[in-house]
C-alpha cells in the first residue's frame, strides 16, 4: 500500500504543471545563457571533445549519482557540440532559428501524432500551408501537394516508392517484383539514394551510378550510353535523380538535361534537394536549381539550409495524387478508406504513422520573420562561401578542391613537397576539432583526404574563417 502511494506520487509529480513552470524557466535560463556564451565567447570551445569511452564513463557516473535534472541538463549542454557557435562550421545542419526551437517544445509538450486529422489538426492545416508554400516557390502548380517527413534519407526512400508505383511495368507494390528495375543517379548522390534504392529491392545493379564531370556534376553526355548498357542488361529504368546539391562538394546537376533525358525516355525525375533546393527562396541563387520545377518530387531539408532543428523535411510533388498513390493501404483504425484523397490526414502520404508537428517549426519562423528570412540566410551563408573560397585560394599553403556552387567548401594545407598530404590533413583537422576551437568535417575528393567545411551559421564572420585558415596553418607547422 505504501509502495502504492508513493508511486502515485511519483506518477501525479510527472505531471505537475507548476513543476513544468519551475524546471522550464530554469531551462530556459541554461540555453540562454548558453547561447549568449557562445555566441560572443571565441574562446568557448565549439566542441568539448571527449573519447567515446570517456564520455560513456562520465554519463554511468552520472546515472549512478544522485544530480538533479538541472544538473543534467547543465551536463548535457557542456557536453555537446554548439551549432549555435560561429566557428561551427562543419555538417550540413541548420542552426535552428530560436522560434522554431520554441516551436519544438510545443511540439514535444502536445505530442500530437498528426498522421491522422484529429491528433494534429492545426499541425496538419499549417503543413498544407507550409507544403503549399514550398511547392509555389519551386514553381509548381497548384496540381502540386507535399507532406513533412522525418529527414532526407527517409523522403528520399518515399519519393523512390513513388517512382516505382508510376513507373513500373508492373504492380509492385501488390505483386512484388517481376522485372529487374533501377534508378540512375549521379556517383556523387548521398548514400541514402543507395540505401533506398536497395531497400526497394533492386540491389546492387539496380543503381546505376553515372560518373561526375570535373564540377562533380552528373556527367549529362554519359545518360544515353548508361540507360542503353542497363537495358541492353535487362534492367527496366524507373528515374533519374539529380542532386540540387550533392553532399561532398555542394554542386548542382544540370536539372533541365536530366528533366530532358526523363521526358525523352518516360522516366520519373527526382530532385534530392535536401541540401540546396532551399535556393528557390532566393532571387540570387535559384538560377542553381533551374529546372527543378520539371522534377516529379522534390526533397527539401528544413533542417539543412531553412533553419529549423533536426529533422524536418518537405517531400513535394508535382501531381498530388502521386503522393496518394505511394501508400495505398488499408488502415481501418485510422480512416475510412484507402482511396479517398483527405490532405489533412498527412499519415496516407508518408511512411510514418506517428510523427513530430515539424509543420509549426517552420510556420513559427514565417509568422515571424516572413519568407524574406531564408533568402536572406540562404544568400548570407553561400556568399560568405564564396569570400572563404578566395580567401583560400590566395593562401599559399592552401589549395582549394573546386569553386563552391553552394556553401560547401573542400580544400586542405598543402607543405611544398605536397608529401602525405592525406595524412597530414587528417591530422591537422584531428588536432582541430579535439582543440575546440573549431568544427570542420573532411572528405574524399579523387581518393585524396580535403578539408570539408559547410557555412551553416549565419553569424559566422570573415574573422573566424581567417582565423580558422590560420590556426590550420600553425597545427600543420606544429606537426610537421
Ligand atoms: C544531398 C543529401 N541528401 C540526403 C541527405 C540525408 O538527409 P537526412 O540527414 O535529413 O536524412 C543529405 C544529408 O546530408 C544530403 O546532403
Amino acid at each position: 500500500m505504501k509502495d502504492l502511494v508513493a508511486r502515485k506520487n511519483i506518477l501525479e509529480k510527472a505531471y505537475d504543471p507548476s513543476d513544468f513552470r519551475a524546471i522550464g524557466h530554469q531551462m530556459i535560463d541554461l540555453l540562454s545563457d548558453h547561447l549568449e556564451r557562445v555566441q560572443v565567447d571565441q574562446d568557448h570551445p565549439v566542441l568539448p571533445y571527449q573519447d567515446p569511452e570517456d564520455m560513456l564513463s562520465y554519463w554511468q557516473k552520472d546515472f549512478s549519482s544522485d544530480s538533479d535534472i538541472a544538473d543534467v541538463f547543465q551536463k548535457i549542454v557542456k557536453n555537446s557540440i554548439s551549432v549555435h557557435h560561429p566557428r561551427y562550421i562543419g555538417h550540413q545542419v541548420a542552426v535552428p532559428a530560436f522560434i522554431s526551437s520554441l516551436a519544438g517544445l510545443i511540439s514535444d509538450l502536445l505530442s500530437n501524432g498528426t498522421g491522422v486529422y484529429e491528433m494534429g489538426m492545426a499541425a496538419n492545416a499549417i503543413e498544407k500551408i507550409v507544403t503549399d508554400l514550398v511547392a509555389n516557390k519551386i514553381g509548381y502548380t497548384n496540381e502540386a501537394s507535399g507532406v513533412l517527413t522525418s529527414g532526407g534519407s527517409l523522403a528520399n526512400l518515399t519519393a523512390l516508392l513513388a517512382a516505382r508505383k508510376a513507373k513500373a511495368p508492373t504492380a509492385v507494390w501488390e505483386n512484388g517484383h517481376q522485372e529487374k528495375l533501377a534508378v540512375m543517379v549521379s556517383e556523387e548522390s548521398h548514400y541514402c539514394i543507395d540505401r533506398a534504392a536497395r531497400i526497394l529491392g533492386l540491389g546492387e545493379e539496380g543503381i546505376i551510378k553515372v560518373p561526375v564531370d570535373k564540377s562533380f556534376k552528373i556527367n549529362t553526355l554519359l545518360l544515353d550510353e548508361y540507360l542503353q548498357k542497363a537495358q541492353s542488361e535487362g534492367l527496366h529504368i524507373i528515374a533519374i535523380i539529380g542532386c540540387a546539391s550533392s553532399t561532398a562538394t555542394g554542386s548542382y546537376d544540370d536539372l533541365n538535361t536530366l528533366a530532358d533525358f526523363a521526358e525523352q525516355n518516360d522516366l520519373w525525375f527526382h530532385v534530392d534537394g535536401a541540401h540546396g533546393a532551399g535556393v528557390v527562396f532566393s532571387e540570387k541563387y535559384k538560377h542553381l536549381a533551374d529546372g527543378i520545377s520539371r522534377a516529379d518530387s522534390v526533397v527539401i531539408d528544413f533542417h539543412k539550409m531553412l533553419m529549423t532543428p533536426a529533422l524536418n523535411t518537405g517531400l513535394i510533388f508535382k501531381k498530388a495524387e502521386d503522393a496518394y498513390k505511394t501508400f495505398e493501404q488499408k488502415a481501418q483504425y485510422l480512416w475510412d478508406s484507402q482511396h479517398t484523397k483527405e490532405w489533412y490526414n498527412s499519415g496516407k502520404r508518408t511512411f510514418e504513422c506517428t510523427k513530430l508537428m515539424m509543420s509549426i517549426k517552420v510556420y513559427a519562423i514565417l509568422k515571424t520573420y516572413g519568407e524574406e528570412i531564408f533568402e536572406q540566410n540562404i544568400d548570407t551563408l553561400y556568399g560568405l562561401a564564396s569570400v572563404f573560397a578566395q580567401m583560400v585560394k590566395e593562401r599559399t599553403n592552401f589549395e582549394l578542391a573546386l569553386t563552391p556552387e553552394a556553401n560547401i567548401i573542400n580544400f586542405r594545407y598543402i607543405n611544398s613537397d605536397r608529401k602525405n598530404l592525406s595524412t597530414l590533413n587528417a591530422a591537422i583537422r584531428q588536432t582541430l576539432i579535439t582543440s575546440g576551437k573549431f568544427y570542420i568535417v573532411q572528405t574524399r575528393i579523387d581518393d585524396e583526404l580535403y578539408l570539408r567545411t559547410t557555412i551553416m551559421n549565419p553569424l559566422t564572420k570573415e574573422e573566424d574563417l581567417l582565423a580558422l585558415l590560420d590556426e590550420i596553418e600553425r597545427i600543420a607547422i606544429s606537426l610537421d
